[in-house]
């Protein structure tokens, strides 16, 4: 497997609209996407640009949310997790598996609309790993 660009960095938060906010008022940043709903997630999302990646500000959606526990334990929001492009998802999935990380779920389709699979943050140095299919593809 080739490890591939850093895509994003996760960043969870109670409230995107303030999240936004912050980003543009106090970062500067310019290029902020519009939040949309990734209902298969349990997520809201909203891409932030900078000029080698971006922040993705995920708030929770619905109460089954997967990112509710963790804003649980930080009422603040922070940083949640890191996405590494791959060529081939799939390649990828088998390449982890075969090194003994543990893979959550099934590889599905993610907020930049190319298959994603999480890893294990046991299994990664207590960093949650996204790992993402490049938009080009295999
Ligand atoms: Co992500």
């Amino acid at each position: 497997m080739k490890l591939g660009r850093l895509n994003h960095v996760g960043v969870a938060t109670p409230s995107i609209n303030a999240s936004i906010a912050h980003y543009r008022l106090t970062m500067g940043a310019e290029v902020v996407g519009e939040p949309f709903d990734l209902p298969a997630q349990g997520v809201r999302v909203c891409f932030v640009d900078t000029p080698n990646c971006q922040i993705e500000l995920i708030e929770p959606l619905g109460d089954a949310s997967p990112i509710r526990a963790f804003l649980e334990k930080n009422p603040l929001g922070g940083q949640h997790h890191v996405c590494f492009e791959v060529p081939d998802i799939r390649e990828a999935k088998a390449w982890f598996e075969g090194r003994g990380c543990r893979v959550l779920g099934e590889p599905r389709i993610g907020a930049h609309g190319t298959p994603i699979f999480f890893l294990h943050p046991k299994d990664m140095g207590g960093v949650l790993t996204e790992i993402m299919e490049s938009p080009s593809g295999p």
